[in-house]
């Protein structure tokens, strides 16, 4: 490791927004209380589909409000209109409890924030879109943000940085530590045990599954498995037929900095670590503007029981600010992943 590793680094707090939607809210909402929103309204072929279908394919983000909805799995069915082969959270990505069949938790600790980011970016199987289904809300305080990544892309190639980063591409680094070495020890540090992550107790098996997946793999102590995946900062999007940004500072150590039993380690311990691949680190001025290209371009959605968001992954980047809940508070989404792909990467000439 690079000794800028033990510099202690400067939290960066995003902004999420500058305070008007990137995007017209009126582009993607569709206001279901025209709607009865039953089995008719299921249908395919049926109008709330077709326009579910339409706003996703043209803008890349589609959120019902005023359902009517309360569970999980209704709401659930209403995003199969646009979300059309799930995927299940399989080795190698974070752990997710279950909250029905194909309905995940979203694995993070409320007060947290959530840099915004593609989901599973780090790993050589990603997902072509995530969907976001609201159980409980918090009004105004709960919202998830969305980042118009056309717009940060063009905006981050501007820079030297982007160039660098469209160059360079990155290394993914992710520690996952032991569940035994933690049995009778307070689990600070731990974030991903590689037992849960790669659904094995055998460490042959582990280290194979991780290889499996496009990972460099080896050992630390305490059977600290420890992953490198280097990829493109960039993913090319036949639909644009252009690459776009599919990287971001949430699997750099700083993803902890507000995360309970994690933030208080030094960046060097903390079971994430992302440089650019040709394995410097990024300066903390790069780590800014890596920050700030999302920040200029967001939009919040604003949860009520029973919406639905489904998000494009390449079109869009989406994250949260940290959440305290008072008192009676809860905020509860459940997530869906979308039809996997296997990351390809930039292609050339496509820019
Ligand atoms: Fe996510």
């Amino acid at each position: 490791m690079s000794d800028t590793l033990t510099r202690r680094h400067e939290v960066i707090e995003p902004r999420w927004w500058t305070g008007s939607p990137a995007v017209d809210p009126s582009r993607y909402r569709i206001d279901c209380s025209e709607f009865v929103m039953d089995a008719d309204d299921l249908r395919p072929d049926g109008e709330l589909a077709t326009r579910m279908r339409t706003t996703f394919r043209d803008v890349g983000l589609v959120h019902l409000t005023n359902t009517g909805l309360v569970e999980h799995s209704d709401m659930r069915a209403f995003a199969k209109l646009v979300v059309d082969a799930e995927m299940p959270y399989r080795a190698g990505a974070n752990p997710r409890d279950v909250l029905e069949p194909n309905v995940y938790e979203v694995g993070a600790p409320l007060q947290a924030w959530l840099h915004y980011h593609h989901e599973m970016a780090y790993v050589g199987t990603s997902t072509k879109m995530v969907a976001f289904l609201c159980k409980r809300e918090l009004p105004g305080r709960g919202a998830t943000f969305v980042s118009d990544n056309v717009r940060a892309t063009d905006a981050l190639l501007e820079t030297e940085f982007g160039q660098k980063l469209a160059e360079l591409g990155v290394c993914y680094r992710r520690d996952l530590t032991d569940r035994e070495a933690f049995t009778d020890r307070e689990p600070i540090g731990v974030y991903n045990h590689w037992q849960h992550s790669l659904g094995t107790h055998d460490p042959d098996v582990a280290a194979r599954r991780a290889a499996e997946k496009g990972l460099q793999v080896s050992w630390g102590d305490d059977r600290l498995l420890r992953t490198r995946y280097y990829a493109s900062a960039f993913e090319y999007f036949p639909q644009l037929d252009r690459n776009l940004l599919f990287s971001s500072v949430a699997d750099h150590s700083m993803w902890f900095d507000t995360w309970p039993l994690v933030e208080q380690l030094p960046p060097e311990q903390r079971p994430l670590w992302m440089t650019f691949g040709d394995d410097t680190d990024f300066t903390a001025d790069e780590l800014r503007q890596f920050v700030d290209v999302y920040d200029r371009f967001g939009s919040p959605i604003d949860w009520r029981v029973g919406d639905v968001g489904v998000i494009c992954n390449f079109r869009f980047a989406h994250g949260r600010p940290s959440i305290v809940l008072g008192h009676d508070e809860e905020r509860e989404l459940g997530v869906l992943l979308g039809e996997p792909f296997e990351r390809w990467g930039s292609v050339d000439g496509k820019w």
